[in-house]
């Protein structure tokens, strides 16, 4: 039972087969692009209108951009990012009471991505939380550390606020009223993945998470700025997602490119694992409502191509996104008109 998990502090001389990837899927560290980061753009400013054309660029462009004067405190984000290493430096033992590899739980420790589904394990564990609305779901997280529960509600609530100032400025860029894409989404569910990416003795094997793209709206993540490892496919070619001090990663999900009808892109991205160091992020996923109808407006339809993707709701959407492989095709893919 208790070897389920990766961090259980043993370190190990070699990966276990289950891990390695075939050749043909391997990290080729030549392969990256070392020269190019992802736009950092500063909320801080005055100039809406300039903001709104940086946010636009990046959205087209890369899917992923990292903001600065975001609004979150910097106490908020240490202190969140001080409980999730305490987390994981917990004795297996206490980590194992939480875990589950049932994905429809609103509070687990798992690993990997999908164990029950996939043939090759991906070098991660994680903490999985619902997170909205807060009072119904911050009882049922882990009372261990102590100062999780209280840490974690504050942290969940400014990044909320620090998405939808992002959604106005995404509504905008795409010519849509400010409320647009936060009406469009409806009352929206926040998750939260807590992810640790043990040391790894041989990094070019495999993968702390292979390419995906996020089945969310729109991801705000949250990561280590002494250990790289996050990687964004830009024309065929993996950039390095170097982290910015102070800097939340931003990244559009399937979500909202349908939303936008294609204009706004969910792009692939993974992370690399590597052999000294354990590399922790936090990943916050805003969600559309159960209910709201993922449709693009007619604003964006009107050059005549029509609508990219068929109308469909989140519910639907997610079942079929945990019924494949993580690194399987696009899952948007499957909803093309
Ligand atoms: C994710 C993700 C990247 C990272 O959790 O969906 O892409 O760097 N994480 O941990
Ligand atoms: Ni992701």
């Amino acid at each position: 039972m208790a070897m389920k998990v990766l961090s259980t502090g043993i370190p190990l001389k070699s990966i276990p087969e289950k891990y390695i990837r075939p050749e043909s899927d391997r990290p080729n560290l030549s392969e990256i692009s070392e020269y190019e980061n992802v736009p950092v753009i500063d909320l801080g400013g005055n100039d809406r209108a300039e903001i709104n054309r940086e946010i636009g660029f990046a959205c087209r462009n890369y899917g992923f951009f990292q903001v600065i004067n975001h609004g979150v405190s910097e106490a908020t984000v240490e202190k969140m990012l001080m409980v999730a290493k305490e987390f994981f430096n917990l004795s297996v033992e206490e980590k194992m009471k939480l875990y589950s590899d049932d994905p429809s739980k609103t509070m687990r420790l798992s690993t990997s991505f999908n164990v029950k589904k996939e043939e090759v394990h991906n070098w991660r564990d994680y903490l999985r939380l619902h997170c909205w609305p807060l009072d119904k779901y911050a009882p049922e997280w882990p009372s261990n550390p102590p100062a999780f529960k209280e840490i974690a509600s504050k942290y969940v609530q400014e990044v909320r606020e620090l998405g939808f100032r992002l959604q106005e400025f995404i509504s905008e860029s795409l010519n849509l009223e400010k409320d647009y894409i936060k009406n469009a989404l409806g009352d929206q569910g926040q998750h939260m993945a807590v992810n640790y990416y043990p040391p790894c003795p041989q990094p070019d094997l495999t993968y702390g998470l292979p390419g995906h793209t996020d089945p969310n709206a729109l991801t705000i993540l949250l990561q280590d700025l002494q250990v790289t490892g996050l990687q964004v496919l830009k024309e065929g070619k993996w950039v390095s997602v170097k982290p910015h001090p102070g800097a939340f990663v931003i990244n559009i999900g399937d979500q909202l490119q349908a939303l936008s009808n294609g204009i706004c892109r969910s792009v692939w991205h993974r992370a690399l694992v590597n052999p000294d160091q354990a590399r922790l992020s936090v990943a916050s996923f805003l969600c559309p409502s159960d209910c709201a109808l993922i449709s693009a407006p007619e604003a964006l339809t009107a050059d005549g191509s029509g609508r990219v993707y068929r109308d469909f709701t989140y519910p639907e959407y997610y079942k079929k996104f945990w019924s494949r492989n993580l690194d399987q095709e696009h899952c948007l893919e499957l909803f093309k008109n």
